[in-house]
């Protein structure tokens, strides 16, 4: 199974103090020294966390797949056009949310994201829709010729009880499901972590998943210990 990690959340950090670390570009390097087999980083309208110097950075730098997530807007097309990231993810996008929250309006906005979505083929790069797992979503992501989708798995992360989770898991399931029938990749992401992830990566259907939040909280919890020692030893030596 693919993994794609999503550095959006170094950048987040390195925006607090507005300075140049923690740098997602170096973050990239080391995910992929850890087995990541891509990177994502999502260059937002407002440019928040990624900006479009750690997006050249990264398509110079990182060999493996980036994939790009974006909204489905002309100045996000001439970035994507130019900066030819190894994949498109289109997502819908919101100033005041915290994070992406929930999957596209593709019903709503099928005219413009078929308009997007050859746009960035006609570039030979392919486009991934992130959908909430439903069949409508899912049937008419094919019929605009989407190559992939990326199934919201947000509900499943924070559906509570055993019964409830079990509920947003089978959705999911079905809607791969419909996917594979449909001619497309599925792909999925969001809220995963050390906790939920096995169900999602036991779904066989399921070519990659896109997780970023879990992972960078993780590296911090793992990565305190080493930091303050190394910052121990420094003062320890000075003195
Ligand atoms: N996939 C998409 C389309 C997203 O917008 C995000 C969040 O940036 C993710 C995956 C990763 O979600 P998380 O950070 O919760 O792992």
């Amino acid at each position: 199974m693919f993994l794609s990690v999503n550095v959006d959340h170094i950048a987040t950090l390195r925006q607090a103090r507005l300075g140049a670390e923690p740098d997602p570009v170096e973050g990239a390097l080391l995910a992929i020294s850890g087995g990541a087999d891509g990177i994502t980083a999502h260059l937002r309208e407002d440019r928040r966390h990624i900006s479009d110097r750690d997006l050249t950075l990264l398509r110079q730098v990182i060999t493996a797949p980036l994939n790009l997530e974006m909204a489905a807007t002309d100045e996000m097309i001439a970035i994507a056009l130019s900066v030819k990231p190894d994949m498109v993810t289109l997502v819908p996008e919101k100033r005041q949310e915290l994070t992406t929250e929930g999957g596209l309006d593709v019903r709503g906005q099928k005219q413009r994201l078929s308009y997007v979505i050859g746009k960035i083929q006609s570039e030979g790069i392919p486009v991934s829709l992130f959908i909430n797992p439903t069949e409508a979503d899912v049937t008419t992501s094919a019929e605009i010729s989407a190559e992939m989708v990326e199934i919201h798995t947000g509900l499943y992360a924070n559906a509570v009880g055993e019964k409830a989770k079990a509920t947003e898991l089978q959705k999911i399931v079905h809607v791969v499901c419909i996917a594979q029938n449909v001619g497309l990749i599925s792909n999925a992401g969001h809220g995963l972590n050390y906790r939920n992830v096995s169900a999602i990566a036991a779904i066989r259907e399921v070519r990659g998943l896109y997780i970023g939040h879990g992972i960078m909280s993780r590296a911090i919890m793992t990565g305190i210990e080493k930091a303050v020692r190394q910052m121990r030893d420094l003062i320890r030596q000075a003195g």
